[in-house]
């Protein structure tokens, strides 16, 4: 198969490692700057839906992967489709769950699927402004953005006052259009779990769960970020309850989708909180999510293209996709003054190769004295592997010093909560 990948973060970098290894590969085309790809990949760069349907084209592309959820809310599975040429990855109409979180409440309730009670509100709609204020002063709820905002658009408040101060920061210069819409919910508690699946537009396949941490700091503390280090499985959903959660989840929205006439293809990412009253959507996402992608990737033993091109074109393979039986732990390396801002240009070191251990690249770069240096927020996922979450833990920490670069920033409890 001649695979086209979009991308160029660490999500992909794993994506493309693994796509490497598989027996059905003919040639892989990378459409993104990353010094971390593998060698048989060739770069071309490609940006808009135009330009990446154009270069499937010219290359004859089987199959086009898309990481992001920018490209698919912006048209791309759609434009390929107009080609004629299959995408891993939904089309905007089904990107919307991830891109309008307005639309992923109505989907939701559509599907049964169990969730946190909410009120939408409409900037321009005088009456739901002051439901929504009246909501605020109860407290004990989360804020969000409508649309997409790079993941900083959820302010989670415990009391009024937080509530108040968080309508005016979204309804203030930073969020533009993307927060003339919000969603008030609950403010739920447990702990997240990420489960993904693969979806066909008609089945859903489950995948092994995996934990993300989200906060800077330790324990909950700091600012949110993309992720400062993710592993799989997670046990609070193992393989069993992770199969019947796809089925009153992802399947239901599978359904719903397909019943609009707008199926869902690629993956369906549900962010679950295991509250006390049961597992209950947090999010959807339409893609995968990083850096739970690298520990996934790390563990997964099956030729992978066979699935990634069965759910683009409709037809997943049989059964189930196969994994190794241990666990796969990613700890982030992250740039000085990350999330807020980052610093760039820093030497990385590159030490050789450690037994049980993987490292993926995300913002990096090589300058013309072939230093590898940083060039963004999230940096390293250096993913540890092991029987069990003890020793992948161990690999990935025994591992990162010896790739600190100045001011790197890291967590010291990535899946402390699986021991
Ligand atoms: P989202 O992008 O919707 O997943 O929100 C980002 C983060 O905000 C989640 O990973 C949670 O940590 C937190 N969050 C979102 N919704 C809720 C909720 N209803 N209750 C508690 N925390 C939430
Ligand atoms: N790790 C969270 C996300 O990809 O959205």
């Amino acid at each position: 198969m001649r695979i086209l990948l979009v991308g160029h973060g660490g999500r992909e970098a794993a994506l493309a490692w693994r796509i490497a290894q598989s027996p059905t590969l003919t040639s892989l085309t990378v459409a993104g700057v990353n010094p971390g790809w593998p060698q048989l990949a060739t770069l071309r760069l490609a940006q808009t839906t135009n330009e990446i349907a154009d270069l499937a084209v010219e290359i004859g592309a089987d199959l086009v992967i898309v990481g992001p959820e920018a490209p698919l809310a912006a048209g791309a599975a759609d434009e390929l489709a107009s080609r004629g040429i299959p995408c891993f990855g939904p089309k905007a109409a089904a990107a919307r769950l991830e891109a309008s979180k307005s639309f992923a409440k109505e989907i939701m309730a559509e599907a049964g699927v169990p969730t946190a009670a909410a009120v939408l509100v409409d900037r321009m709609d005088p009456a739901s402004v002051a439901d929504g204020r009246a909501r605020c002063d109860r407290g004990m709820v989360v804020i969000k953005a409508d649309g997409l905002a790079a993941g900083k658009g959820v302010i989670v408040c415990h009391t009024a006052e937080q509530a108040h101060a968080g309508l005016e920061e979204l309804w203030g210069d930073r969020f533009g259009a993307s927060a003339d819409r919000l969603v008030l919910e609950d403010l739920l508690i447990g702990p997240e779990v990420s489960l993904f699946a693969l979806c066909d537009g008609t089945r859903a396949v489950a995948l092994p769960s995996s934990q993300d941490h989200k906060t800077l700091l330790e324990g909950g503390e700091g600012p949110n970020t993309g992720g400062m280090g993710a592993y799989t499985p997670c046990p609070l959903v193992d393989a069993e309850l992770g199969r019947s959660l796809v089925q009153s989840v992802h399947q239901k929205v599978v359904d719903v989708m397909a019943a609009r006439g707008t199926p869902f293809r690629g993956l369906l990412y549900a962010g679950l909180m295991m509250t006390a009253d049961g597992p209950k959507v947090l999010e959807f996402n339409v893609r995968f999510g990083d850096p739970e992608c690298q520990p996934l990737m790390s563990l997964w033993t099956s030729d992978i293209l066979p699935w990634l091109h069965g759910a683009a074109i409709g037809e997943l393979p049989k059964g189930q996709p196969e994994f190794s039986e241990g666990s796969a732990c990613c700890v982030v390396l992250a740039s000085a003054g990350y999330p807020l801002s980052s610093d760039k240009g820093r030497a990385i070191p590159e030490p050789d190769a450690m037994p049980g251990v993987e490292v993926f690249l995300a913002g990096t770069q090589r300058s013309e004295d072939g230093v590898l240096r940083t060039n963004g927020g999230r940096v390293l996922g250096i993913t540890g592997l092991g029987g069990d979450i003890g020793v992948a833990r161990a690999n990935a920490y025994a591992a990162l010093p010896h790739w600190f670069f100045e001011g790197a920033q890291h967590r010291k409890d990535i899946g402390n909560q699986a021991l």
